[in-house]
């Protein structure tokens, strides 16, 4: 069946809820073989499936004979998945209606709603498009992530009441730094790449110039990598999704260069998670109380906020 535009709108951030492009709905450690997990983001019921074949699959979780949901009480038998209600059972590649047990003729429509789905990056990434069409791009493979140099430290999570547009347009706020985070410099923001989907670019923190001190890679609203250069180089790699109008779930993982004893690497990880457990709190209490400007009253002194606005036009449109 068809995917039905995704809509919504929170009065405090009049953009569309639900942003064109990729969001994680589980990382793929959280969804075993011959699991049928309830997935309820994007303001949407999902199931998302791992069949005997490893791939990981997302519908809709409601039957479309009588509306049972599919992961209370549904099975996954033979690359099929069985409804709980009354045993029809859907190809778990594709949705389409494999068997009836008591009908003769399987109608015409008898399929599960597919959305697209890439489990990339640990990460299972559902597409939401705002007209219901398919995706243009996709999201990269990271090599970080099956580099042994490099050891996960960290896997930190919260939900904010905010829009997936403000945590991204925070980091080009580069004002708020001084005034929330008690930075001293005002970092200097270059875009280096753009592509359909994609901007990257570089922050240094001497406004008059030198080498790159963190790179951040954007795809979309829903997905974010930042490399720090600094002496202890460190990897994040962010997502966020929105739950429904007023929440986000925003996830980051840390790595960190593995620094030979487990000691060292204990210490430098605690250090790091508070520094951003900190840094970030500071942010949550503006996000959760503010308002989207839609025509900001800048200044000079203001960061590159109208270039990151002009970007994110494309998953609104
Ligand atoms: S509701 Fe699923 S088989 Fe009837
Ligand atoms: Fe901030």
């Amino acid at each position: 069946m068809a995917i039905a535009p995704i809509t919504g709108v929170n009065p405090r951030y009049p953009m569309p809820a639900y942003p064109r492009g990729w969001y994680s709905l589980c990382d793929s450690d959280e969804l075993a073989v011959a699991e049928i997990k309830p997935i309820q983001m994007l303001g949407q019921e999902f199931v998302v499936v791992r069949a005997e074949d490893g791939r990981a699959r997302i519908y809709d979780a409601y039957c479309p004979h009588l509306g049972a949901h599919l992961a209370y009480g549904g099975t996954i038998e033979e690359g099929n998945i069985r409804c709980p209600f009354h045993g029809w059972q859907f190809s778990a590649a594709d949705g389409q209606c494999a068997a009836i047990p008591y009908a003769k003729r399987i109608p015409a429509k008898a399929a599960l709603t597919a959305w697209p789905c890439d489990e990339r990056n640990g990460l299972v990434l559902v597409y939401v498009d705002p007209e219901g069409k398919p995706p243009e791009w996709s999201v990269d493979t990271l090599p970080e992530l099956s580099d042994p140099d490099w050891i996960q430290s960290a896997r930190l999570e919260w939900t904010v009441k905010t829009h997936v547009h403000e945590a991204l347009e925070n980091i080009f706020d580069t004002a708020h730094l001084k005034y929330v985070h008690g930075s001293e410099d005002v970092p200097r923001i270059d875009k280096t790449n753009e592509e359909p989907g994609k901007l990257e670019f570089e922050i240094r923190g001497d406004a008059e110039g030198g080498s790159s001190d963190l790179d951040i890679k954007l795809w979309g609203l829903g997905v974010a990598t930042l490399r720090y250069k600094i002496e202890v180089p460190l990897f994040e790699f962010d997502t966020m999704t929105p739950l429904d109008e007023e929440r986000v779930l925003m996830r980051s993982r840390i790595y960190l260069r593995d620094l030979g004893s487990a000691e060292a690497n204990e210490a430098v990880s605690q250090e790091v998670t508070k520094t951003l457990l900190e840094q970030f709190d500071a942010d949550i209490q503006i996000f959760e109380h503010k308002r989207h400007m839609a025509e900001p009253l800048l200044c000079d002194g203001d960061g590159p906020i109208p270039v990151f606005r002009r970007w994110t036009e494309q998953f609104y449109r």
